[in-house]
């Protein structure tokens, strides 16, 4: 039998959920930003079997996520059990963004999260803000699960899922006991974490999300850099990803009019995410992107897979605004259209 969805309201799924990531099987967490594939992060083992569920290279590294704080700073307790040092900028990103949706890349202690850490000496951390992932995380670690490692709860450079029904797709061949779903609801913000490293000294932003450059700056006072081919390989980073199975094509508005014009009589094959409505565009496949960032990147995931369902092979997309709380968003969709 496939995976079945547990409602995550009910506190013995949850109870649930965490003896079976204290046994070393896997979980489908709900999170603030998207559905993780979770697993003790110091479970050899359990780790593993999300690099084998998702079909993604071991030797890229998985976010650690720790329930939230009763550490002696105001952060988890979890941070000193995975982190050798925390430098003073990711402390003040702690103290501003956690729990919430945003990664710290931090030097690894040694013996800790090794598999997890896909055999880098630097660990991500977060600390998630959904009431089920904290529920999770903490029932998790009264059972000795100091931290749970959860990449996006999909198969390897397929788009992530955003409720638990996606996350039940993507493993639709996995046997329901070996893998647990809670249903959370939809996910509020809809992309992963905004991702900083931490280990070089200053902060180097290695994947753009909602919390944006200039939050992050005014926080700790430092400027946000750019990464640099030095920078740890991110899969999040990898130039295709968040792929569905049409090709996804990116256009400003007049290229995309014109392109609809030429190629679009003939519009079987074409479903739309656009900014404003395209009078020719009737009885194609569309939706319309919201003004708001915000609200683009909560359903940004869910209208890639309900375009992709229809069975069109091209999915063509209006560029998002320039604007830097776009940052998110449109560095996912350049990735789906690579
Ligand atoms: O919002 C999120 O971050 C979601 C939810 C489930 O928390 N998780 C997520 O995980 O997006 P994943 O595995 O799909 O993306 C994690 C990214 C990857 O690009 C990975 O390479 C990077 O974080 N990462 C993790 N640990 C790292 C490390 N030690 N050094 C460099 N990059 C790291
Ligand atoms: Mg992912």
């Amino acid at each position: 039998m496939p995976p079945r969805l547990l409602p995550a309201s009910d506190n013995a799924a949850i109870d649930l959920a965490a003896r079976r990531l204290a046994a070393g099987s896997l979980v489908g967490m709900p999170t603030e930003t998207v559905y993780g594939l979770a697993a003790d992060a110091d479970n050899a083992t359990a780790v593993h079997r999300i690099f084998g569920a998702k079909g993604r290279p071991a030797d890229h590294p998985l976010i650690v996520h720790l329930a939230p704080g009763d550490g002696p700073q105001g952060w988890g307790a979890g941070v000193d059990h995975y982190a050798s040092e925390v430098p003073a900028f990711a402390a003040a990103l702690m103290q501003a963004f956690w729990p919430g949706p945003l990664t710290l890349i931090l030097p690894r202690r040694n013996g800790v999260a090794a598999v997890a850490a896909g055999g880098q000496d630097s660990v991500g951390l977060r600390c998630p803000a959904h009431p089920v992932a904290q529920a999770l995380l903490t029932a998790a670690a009264a059972q000795g699960v100091s931290g749970v490692a959860a990449p996006s709860a999909n198969r390897f450079g397929r788009v992530s899922p955003t409720t638990a029904s996606h996350v039940a797709e993507e493993f639709a061949s996995m046997a329901d006991e070996d893998l647990l779903i809670l249903d959370g609801g939809a996910c509020p913000v809809g992309i992963e974490s905004t991702i900083i490293d931490c280990t070089r000294g200053h902060p180097v932003l290695l994947r753009p999300g909602m919390v944006t450059v200039a939050q992050l700056e005014a926080a700790c006072g430092q400027p946000i850099r750019e990464r640099d081919e030095a920078a740890p390989r991110a899969s999040g980073t990898l130039e295709s990803h968040y792929a569905p199975r049409a090709r996804v094509r990116l256009m400003d508005a007049k290229q995309l009019r014109a392109a609809f014009e030429v190629l679009g009589r003939d519009a079987k094959n074409i479903a739309l995410y656009v900014r404003s409505p395209i009078e020719a565009a009737k009885g194609v496949p569309h939706r319309r992107m919201p003004d708001d960032a915000a609200a683009a990147a909560q359903e940004l995931f869910a209208v890639l897979r309900e375009l992709d369902a229809t069975g069109v092979r091209l999915i063509w997309v209006e560029t998002p605004p320039a604007d830097p709380e776009w940052d998110g968003v449109r560095d996912r969709l350049q990735r789906a259209a690579a």
